[in-house]
Formats: structure tokens, C-alpha cells, sequence
């Protein structure tokens, strides 16, 4: 069989290779000028359902389709060449059964070219997670805080706050695990019960909200550049591209206002 595999393609087993070696670095990512800047500085490109909000204002995760992750990540894929890259697959698309799940997941990855999906769920998804894999689809499973059952938690509250919950999330991870999950992604979580599941694991764990001791990290890219001026409160931002932005319409604004641009080398003049 003749291949033409592009050789610095990042590849889940490239990813779990990683662990113990180094942290796994993961940002999220929606469009192209966005995947070309993170593309060299991330392990994981995720194509989150966080788009929802982030990109299109909604009040949770509950409205974006497999139409919009899938036009996403094809945006994504056109900037990226090296990381691994993963889209969510949102709410409604796997839910129902293994054969759902199979049938939409495959579209995301025939239509977009992403390399892995990730689902929401534990125990209750170990069926579906067995199945997607074991047909040739990746699954990162996102535990801990899931969004898409905010209504369910009555709100974005971080888990593993006592005993129950703790023994919950636990089981949920050696479940994906033993269902052939390739890496765990654990939101929102109790430190110590995120440090216990990643001791515990023979697969990454990748946090966010979830203490220091996870293989590898992830944070939404508007928030660790600061586009969001209110981010969780366990986000560092490594920039202020808020004020930064302002700044830039502010000045822009005035400059018209003045007429202070265009000037006359912003045009085009005709040579005669
Ligand atoms: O949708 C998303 O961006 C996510 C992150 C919060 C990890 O799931």
C-alpha cells in the first residue's frame, strides 16, 4: 500500500507518549488565523463547543450543531500542519446510542479531517466510547464539570466537592479508560481527586480548572489572551488583547474622525 502520511503530524500516541516527559500543552481553536499563530506551541488543537460562546454569544454550549464544528474544524485544519487536532462533538449528536455517535462522528471526521473527537460523559458513556473506538474513532472523554449538563448541575459548579461526587468521577475515569478512551480531559475538579485519576491512569489526563497535577493542561485561547475580560477564576491571562483591542478601535476611530487616515499613500493612484 502506497501512503503519503505527513511525517510531523502530532498523533494521540505521540500525545500519550508524552506523559511523564513533559506536560501536554492544549489550547482551543476555532479558525484559521487562529490555528496558524497556536498551531507551533500546542500538543492539541481542540475544536470546542465553547465556539457557542465564545464566537457566537450563546448563553451555553446547548445551541452549536455538528454543522458548525465541522465547518470549524475545517477552518482549523487549514491553519494548522503539526498539532494533533480534536473537535467536540456538541449536545444531541451521540447522546441517543453507540450507533449516533458513530454515525456523527465519522461525519466529523470524513468532512473535517479532524484526527479525534472528544464527548462528554463517563460511565454512561463507556458503550458509545467502546464502540466509536474500536471503528476507528478517537475518543477523548471530558469528564469532572461537563457543560452540556449545565442544566443538570443547575449551573457551572466544580465537582468533587465531597465524598459521592469524588467516587463518581473517579469511577467515571477508569471507565472511559477501560472503554479505550485515549486521553481524559477533567473540567472544574477537586485538585487532589484530579491528581488521584491521573496517578491512577495509564492515559493522559488533560485539565482545565482542575489543579497542577494533570499530564497536560488546556485553557479556552480567548481567555488565556484576555479577549475575555471575565474569565474563570482558575485562568491565568497571558495577555490583555481586550485593552489592547479598544485601544486599537479607539485610536482607529479618532484617526477617521480627524481625518488623520486614510492619507494619501493608503490609496490607489493610477500611474499615468
Ligand atoms: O468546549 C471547550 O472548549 C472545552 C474546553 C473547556 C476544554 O471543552
Amino acid at each position: 500500500m502506497s501512503t503519503s502520511h505527513s511525517q510531523s503530524r502530532t498523533t494521540v500516541r505521540s500525545v500519550a507518549s508524552l506523559r511523564g516527559k513533559r506536560p501536554i500543552v492544549a489550547l482551543t481553536a476555532y479558525t484559521t488565523p487562529m490555528a496558524k499563530i497556536l498551531d507551533a506551541y500546542a500538543d492539541i488543537l481542540l475544536v470546542g463547543d465553547s465556539l457557542g460562546m465564545v464566537l457566537y454569544g450563546m448563553e451555553s454550549t446547548l445551541g452549536v450543531t455538528l454543522e458548525d464544528m465541522i465547518r470549524h474544524t475545517q477552518a482549523v485544519m487549514r491553519g494548522s500542519h503539526k498539532a494533533l487536532i480534536v473537535t467536540d462533538m456538541p449536545f444531541g449528536t451521540y447522546q441517543a446510542s453507540p450507533e449516533q455517535a458513530y454515525h456523527n462522528a465519522a461525519r466529523v471526521m470524513k468532512e473535517s479531517g479532524s484526527h479525534a473527537v472528544k464527548l462528554e460523559g463517563g460511565v454512561e458513556m463507556a458503550e458509545t466510547i467502546a464502540f466509536l473506538t474500536q471503528r476507528g474513532v478517537p475518543v477523548m472523554a471530558h469528564i469532572g464539570l461537563m457543560p452540556q449538563h449545565v442544566h443538570v448541575m443547575g449551573g457551572y459548579r466544580y465537582q468533587g466537592r465531597n465524598a459521592t461526587e469524588a467516587q463518581r468521577i473517579a469511577a467515571d475515569a477508569r471507565a472511559v479508560e477501560e472503554a479505550g478512551a485515549w486521553a481524559i480531559l477533567i473540567e472544574g475538579t477537586e485538585a487532589a481527586l484530579s491528581e488521584t485519576i491521573t496517578q491512577n491512569a495509564a492515559i493522559p489526563t488533560i485539565g482545565i480548572g482542575a489543579g497542577v497535577a494533570c499530564d497536560g493542561q488546556i485553557l479556552v485561547t480567548e481567555d488565556m489572551l484576555g479577549v475575555n475580560p471575565n474569565p474563570p477564576s482558575f485562568v491565568q491571562q497571558f495577555a490583555d488583547l481586550h485593552g489592547q483591542m479598544h485601544h486599537a478601535a479607539a485610536s482607529y476611530a479618532r484617526a477617521v474622525h480627524e481625518r488623520a487616515f486614510p492619507t494619501s499613500k493608503h490609496g490607489y493612484v493610477s500611474k499615468k
